[in-house]
């Protein structure tokens, strides 16, 4: 569904100087935008910020109120700046509020936290994210918080798992390092039915390509350190879901813990929220372009990557999201050695752990694993990991087949 400007946030006053001031209507009155209208307008608003064409940075802690109280106190709890870009991703997700936090770490531990109790059960895919599975494993355990892991894939290994503690279940789909799916519907109708919440980690899809709310699911996170900011020139994360639940954990888990977003990284995010249509307009483009060749290279054993009519949930991924973006993993044939030294001669693709910017890079998370991490996660030996920037995509083929090639398999 379309995001519509309702009747409150068209209409409300503000006060401009001291003078109090309505606008109705959305961008130049528009009522009903469309990804690419929100994120290069919604939250404009041109009359407060004098016209600016972009707004400003609200570089400040406090806001004074002795004259108008404008319903601002402190930037740990809100500022000017954030709440444009929370109100473009609440309306990119389709979700009624978003709060940004200092990270997508921040974003995750906070809405886990706002969702448990001591005592409480998660259950979360085994390859999930290892900073979220470490928060799981390690550190909750501190405060009586036990977690599953299963498989990804099985709507049933969920449902087996649940007992009458669960209070969460977290979701990653795809995951992404194997890139394997939950069925988003099937698994918010179970947790449904036994008042259990449900996040999801949706940083891979990003809300261009799939808006999880849509199929039930009560919170979604993001890292904007990958493609939202998509410039690699940023740590931030969101949390979307229902105004008394954003406004609970605005005041709770954000304004305690005190991982809100700083104003200069949301200004950022604004300028990266702009050009994300058609960044992963791009993304998807070369991302599926380097996906078929790697299947089709006689040095590569198998590709992970949903956008393939081979992958083994592909009419899931049809039925749930809308696009592809550009993160993939594959196994190349060789042995560690040899693998390494095929990302070492890659002129195209930095080594390292991130991904979702502008530039190609990659890394090995399958190198040197152990026999009991590789069972643990599901992660196989060898698996390395590509993220296809917005280069020229046959400049980026040409690198990896030269690269496979030399590997002499
Ligand atoms: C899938 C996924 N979720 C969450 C995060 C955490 O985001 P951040 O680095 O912004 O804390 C990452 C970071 O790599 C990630 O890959």
């Amino acid at each position: 569904m379309p995001y519509k400007e309702g009747p409150l946030s068209g209409a409300a006053p503000y006060h401009f100087f001291g003078k109090k001031v309505f606008r109705v209507g959305g961008h130049r009155g528009q009522e009903t935008w469309s990804k690419e209208d929100i994120c290069a307008h919604l939250g404009d608003d041109y009359d407060r910020f004098l016209g600016a064409v972009v707004p400003p940075i609200f570089q400040n802690s406090l806001f004074t109120r002795k004259t108008v109280n404008h319903g601002y106190t402190y930037t740990r709890v809100t500022n000017p700046t954030t709440e444009i870009a929370e109100k473009k991703i609440a309306a990119l997700e389709e979700g009624e509020e978003a709060k940004c936090f200092a990270s997508g770490m921040a974003a995750i531990t906070s809405a886990l936290l706002h969702a448990l109790e001591q005592g409480s059960h998660v259950i979360c895919p085994k390859s999930v994210y290892t900073p979220t599975r470490g928060f799981l494993e390690t550190y909750l355990t501190r405060f009586g918080v036990e977690a599953t892991f299963v498989e990804s894939e099985s709507v049933e290994a969920f449902e087996r798992e649940i007992r009458p503690n669960t209070k969460v279940i977290f979701l990653e789909s795809p995951v992404s390092n194997l890139f394997s799916l939950q069925d988003l519907g099937e698994l918010s109708r179970l947790a449904r039915a036994h008042n259990i919440t449900t996040i999801i980690d949706n940083t891979w899809a990003t809300p261009m390509y799939q808006n999880p709310i849509r199929f039930g699911i009560d919170l979604v996170v993001h890292s904007a350190s990958k493609y939202l900011g998509g410039h690699s020139d940023i740590v931030g994360g969101v949390v979307i879901g229902r105004k008394e639940t954003m406004t609970e954990m605005m005041h709770r888990e954000r304004g305690m813990l005190g991982g809100i977003m700083d104003p200069h990284q949301s200004w950022l995010l604004l300028r990266g929220l702009r050009t994300l249509p058609i960044r992963m307009r791009q993304h998807q483009e070369n991302g599926m372009k380097v996906a078929k060749f790697l299947e089709e290279h006689p040095a590569v054993e198998r590709v992970y990557y949903p956008g393939l009519p081979s992958h083994p949930q592909y009419e899931l991924g049809r039925k749930q999201m809308t696009g592809y973006s550009g993160l993939m993993s594959f196994v190349p044939k060789g042995n560690d050695e040899q693998i390494w030294a095929f990302i070492k001669s890659l002129r195209f693709f930095e080594e390292g752990p991130s991904w979702g910017g502008f530039e190609s890079l990659i890394n090995s998370p399958g190198i040197g694993i152990s026999e009991e991490s590789s069972g643990r996660t599901g992660i196989p030996s060898g698996l390395v990991r590509i993220s296809i920037g917005l280069e020229q995509v046959d400049s980026l083929i040409d690198d990896l087949d030269r690269g496979l090639r030399s590997m002499k398999v």
